[in-house]
């Protein structure tokens, strides 16, 4: 194993065998050493800072039917909000104040929030706040309209492929979705000039190591910016409700193996990683994570963004959790940073 870890620290690649077989033998040894070798790297890039993201999530209707995720069309339980873009640029305006300088606008794939719709939301936002970066995650979309986003001034985009197993894919989603678009979407944002994340859940329903090998091959292979994981958690009116969360554990380990195959990487310490251990995000951050995405939508929203069970932050203004995230980033040794914080390649 630790041949295995060498060959990553040196820029070497791994096969999908080389990668479950460090997935199936891992120790608590292993984890650690792999953890302090990651946060080598990390700091050789970035130092000890960990970049902030202002998350608005901005609707919460979808036309998809994941069967993982609490907004999904069929969940009649959910109720549904959609903000406005006067709202959506005032949730900025806060953000901006805060020191933020980089916005992610989240949401479901919400027909009502057409592209053009979108399209012009960026456009303003980018007017409004040229030092910022934009990030846009609303799903499947025509490369076409990618396109458009990125000439209104969009920045990055965040698309979990969510796993990279054809038929684990079916198993996770509805036949209407199908893991080759969602290649060919992640693809086309690349080659548009967006910085991309990709991802995927640890501990989604189904998955083996042999799966989460394959997962860690293509982010080998596709090269991304960001990479999303976050455990997968069960939300109670899902097809999934019953099944059991992915682990702090198994998380934290891969989060140390994507940062030593990807230095330059940018990898958040997720809001689910927070909600599955009470320092969740701090043991992210200690594994190899340097980004943090506390949420700037507003309180009468959040609870409503119940894609799993018992997500934190729900009920705290944006102001207090960057208090509580500094506090909490300065235990691990890091320090909180507000800037536009972009992948060490695509400065400037
Ligand atoms: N609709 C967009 C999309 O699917 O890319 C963006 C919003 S979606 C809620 C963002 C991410 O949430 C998904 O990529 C998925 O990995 C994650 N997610 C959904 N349900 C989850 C669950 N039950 N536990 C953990 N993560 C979940
Ligand atoms: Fe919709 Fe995204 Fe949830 Fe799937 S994961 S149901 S696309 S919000
Ligand atoms: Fe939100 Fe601690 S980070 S309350």
């Amino acid at each position: 194993m630790i041949r295995l870890i060498e060959k990553l620290e040196n820029g070497q690649r791994l096969c999908e065998r080389e990668f479950q077989q460090l997935i199936e033998n891992r120790t608590p040894e292993l984890a650690a050493l792999l953890a302090e070798k990651a946060v080598g790297a990390r700091n050789g890039v970035y130092g000890h800072r960990v970049f902030l993201r202002g998350l608005v999530e901005f609707t919460n209707y979808c036309k998809n039917d994941c069967y993982y995720c609490g907004l999904r069309c069929s969940n009649w339980a959910a109720q549904r909000y959609r903000l406005t873009e006067a709202e959506i640029l005032e949730c900025c305006r806060e953000g901006h104040r805060l020191g933020f300088r980089t916005f992610v606008l989240q949401g479901g794939e919400d027909p009502l929030y057409t592209p053009q719709r979108i399209r012009d939301l960026v456009y303003k936002i980018k007017k409004e706040f040229p030092d910022c970066a934009l990030t846009l995650s609303v799903g499947e979309h025509p490369r076409e309209v990618y396109q458009s986003w990125f000439d209104a001034g969009a920045d990055r985009y965040l698309l979990r492929h969510e796993t990279a197993d054809p038929a684990h894919y079916q198993m996770l989603h509805p036949h209407a979705m199908s893991l080759e678009n969602r290649m060919r979407c992640l693809t086309d944002l690349k080659e548009i000039g967006y910085q991309v994340g990709c991802g995927f859940m640890v501990g989604s329903p189904g998955q083996t190591g042999a799966h989460i090998a394959r997962d860690l091959c293509f982010i080998q292979e596709f090269q991304p910016h960001m990479v999303g994981i976050g455990p997968f958690i069960p939300q109670k009116d899902t097809p999934f409700g019953g099944e059991p969360a992915g682990t702090l554990e198994l998380t934290v380990y891969l989060l140390s193996i994507i940062r030593l195959m990807l230095p330059e990487v940018l990898l958040p310490a997720t809001t689910a990683l927070g909600t599955i251990h009470p320092r969740g995000r701090e043991q992210g951050i200690a594994a190899g994570a340097n980004v943090c995405m506390p949420n700037l939508s507003p309180l009468s929203v959040r609870k409503k963004y119940a894609i799993y069970d018992n997500k934190i932050c729900t009920g705290d203004e944006a102001a207090e959790c960057i208090q509580c995230l500094r506090r909490r980033i300065e235990s691990v040794g890091c320090e909180m940073v507000t800037d536009r914080g972009d992948h060490a390649q695509m400065k400037g």
